[in-house]
Formats: C-alpha cells, structure tokens, sequence
C-alpha cells in the first residue's frame, strides 16, 4: 500500500511516523524499558511538552549554533537547506531538532520512518509532494531497505527518481526531475547506515547527554507548561535521576506529579520528589529495575562477564537492540561496565552499587 504523505500542521503528526499498530517492530525493534514509555502514548507525551523553536530548546549548544548558521544561511539564499543526519541515544532530541527546523524556516514537512517505507514505491508520493525547501523527515532511517535506500541516492543528490517501466527489451528507465527539498534523517545506530547514505548527509550532528543543570532547566519549564509548582531542589533531584536524558526527565516529572497530586498537595518539594522517585523504583544514579537486572544479570548468570550482549538479551527475555540503545550506554557511561572485544564486563563499581562482595568474582576468571 502506498502511504499518504502527511504534512505537518494537521492534529499529531507524529502519528504518522510508523510506530503504529501497522508496523509492529521486527526482532530487534522497540520494546521500551519502563522509564522511555514506548509507542503511540510515548508519542502524545513528547509532543506535548516538545519545545516548538530553537530558542526553546535547552542544551546541545555547538549543535544549536551550528544549525542557526545553516539555517540563516538559507534563508539568506533562500535556498533549502542542506540534508542533515541527526544520531543518538533515544529521547536525547532527534525528533525535537527535526520538528523545529521546519517551523524555523516556515516551510512544510513530511515525516515518514524507515520501516514503513518498505518499497521506493512508498517513498514516490512523499517526494512528488514536497515543495521546494520543504523537509522530509525520515525517522529510523538506519531501518530503510536497502532498495529504497539505493533509490534514495539520486534524490537526494540531484533531485531526480529513476523509475525502472517494463522488463526484458521493452525495459526503459525514466527520469523525474524533483523540486529541491530537505532529508532530515534520525538515527540511534549511526553505525548501521552505509556509507554512501552517511555521505548525502552534508550536515550531521550527534546529540549528546545532557548535563544535570540543563534536565533541571528543562524539568522547571516543563512542570510550568504543565501548570505545577516545584522547588528548584526537587527540580535537580529529578534531573540527577534522569541519565542524561530530557525523555525521561520529562516522564519522571510526571510521575512525581501524579505522585504528590494522589498522596499529598501543592508543591512539589525535594522531600516528595526523593518519596516518588523511591516508589518508582530509580535509584540515586537513575538506573531503573531494568538496568540493575541487567548489572546483575552480567555479575550472577555470567560471573561479571565478559559476555556478549545477545546472551545477556536472552537471558533478560529482552532484544539486544533494546540493550544496547537504551541500558548499555549509561552504564558505560558511568563507568558500571564496559565494553571488551570478548563482551560486556561488569566493573567493581557497578558490583558496589548492587551492592555485591567484590571480591566474590574470580578476577582469574574474567582477565581478557
Ligand atoms: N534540547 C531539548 N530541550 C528541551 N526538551 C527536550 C530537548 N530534547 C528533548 N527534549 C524533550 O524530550 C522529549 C523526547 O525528545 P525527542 O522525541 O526529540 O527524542 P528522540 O531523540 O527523537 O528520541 P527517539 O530516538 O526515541 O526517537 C521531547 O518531547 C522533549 O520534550
Ligand atoms: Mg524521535
């Protein structure tokens, strides 16, 4: 079936970016741990408190600068904007920058994810329907088939499809001539694209965590769009306890709200915030249960490592690709594991904060 294009301005654009019931993630897709959320709901909550222009969004500086160079630049020209590839970890702002740019150029913008564009078919309506400098936003661009992906190349260089009529001798190619528009691609697994894709991107930029000063501005702002009060302390627990990551400042914000507004009133406080964070289970770095089951997976079921990753998903019941985006880089991070050519160890600090004897693990036994 070829989907529809679907320009933004319409009620929730984001429902059209194929993280509904029609594609249901392959092996290694998308079950959510509990603090990203996951789906059509996650989808409604980020759009709800997403900042609407570049002024609005906290952090990611040099890239912020960067973007308004090429962004002035066009407009100065008025020309699009060069195509541009956005990796990171999820709810680090991918979608965030996507979004706002359209809206900083005034133009239009089609949104679209790699999964669902299963054939250059799927791709044609969107293309034919982009106006000049307008933005294709293409989420999980990592997970377009390689065929729309080859097709993919002369759009983005030239402006122009080739389309394969006929077979056998009667076989011609024509050519369509396109109106130049933008590819704005979001990625977590900037590693799995294939170089020639990377290389059409002449802009690319990697979000980074954020500081726990910038989640504490972004908690402040958005419990004012949600109309609740906070103490500037239980602000910076609440950004402590995130990992770095605006979506699940966001989610912990709302979580303490719902708290204090069902067992207590007013304020949220440092004192509510510590009591509703406790109750959902995320301890002092922000590791949630599904991170300290995957500590403790590695330290009990493979003796602290090392161990691949896929025998750590399996044991966990979890994909690995679930693993590797959203639990291992914190970890990795923090300095609770680490990487090594022969698998994932975990370090002595990841076994204090579990709380278990160092000294239990064979050091013999995991030398690599
Ligand atoms: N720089 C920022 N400033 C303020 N809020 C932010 C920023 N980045 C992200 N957010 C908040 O975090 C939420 C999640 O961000 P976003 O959806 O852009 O992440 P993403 O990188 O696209 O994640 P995914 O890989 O899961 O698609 C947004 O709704 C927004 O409220
Ligand atoms: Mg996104």
């Amino acid at each position: 079936m070829v989907r529809q294009p679907v320009i933004q301005g319409g009620e929730d654009p984001l429902r059209s970016d194929g993280k509904g019931a029609e594609t249901p993630p392959p092996g290694g897709g998308l079950p959510r741990g509990p603090l990203f959320g996951g789906g059509d709901d996650q989808d409604r909550l980020d759009e709800e408190l997403r900042p609407q222009r570049l002024d609005d969004v906290v952090g990611q500086r040099a890239v912020v600068e960067r973007l308004r160079i090429i962004l002035n630049a066009a407009r100065k020209r008025k020309e699009p904007l060069g195509h541009l590839l956005l990796d990171g970890p999820p709810g680090l702002g991918k979608t965030t920058f996507a979004t706002v740019l359209p809206k900083e150029m005034g133009t239009e913008c089609q949104i679209t994810s790699g999964p669902v564009l299963s054939a250059p078919k799927d791709l044609l309506p969107y293309l034919t329907n982009a106006s000049y400098g307008s933005i294709l936003f293409i989420d999980e661009i990592h997970r377009l088939p390689k065929a729309v992906e080859e097709f993919i190349y002369p759009v983005m260089e030239d402006f122009r499809v080739d389309i394969a009529l006929g077979e056998g001798l009667n076989a011609r190619t024509i050519n369509m001539k396109l109106k130049p528009f933008t590819v704005i691609g979001a990625t977590t697994r900037s590693g799995m694209l294939t170089a020639p894709l990377r290389d059409r991107f002449v802009n690319r930029e990697h979000l980074d965590f954020y500081t726990d000063d910038e989640l504490a501005d972004i908690v402040r702002r958005n419990a004012r769009k949600l109309h609740t009060k906070i103490s500037d302390e239980a602000s910076r627990e609440i950004a402590r306890r995130s990992r770095g990551t605006p979506r699940i400042a966001n989610n912990l914000l709302r979580w303490t709200r719902d708290f204090v507004d069902s067992e207590a009133q007013g304020e949220i406080t440092d004192a509510l915030a510590r009591e509703a964070l406790a109750r959902r289970e995320v301890d002092e770095l922000g590791l949630d249960r599904q991170d300290r089951r995957y500590l403790q997976t590695l330290a009990r079921t493979f003796n602290g490592g090392p161990a691949g990753v896929q025998a750590i998903a399996h044991s966990m019941n979890l994909a690995a690709d679930t693993l590797e985006d959203e639990v291992e880089p914190f970890l990795l991070r923090n300095g609770l594991l680490l990487r090594s050519p022969r698998g994932r160890v975990v370090t002595e600090a990841g076994l204090r904060h579990l709380g278990l004897p160092v000294g239990e693990i064979d050091p013999q036994k995991r030398l690599f």
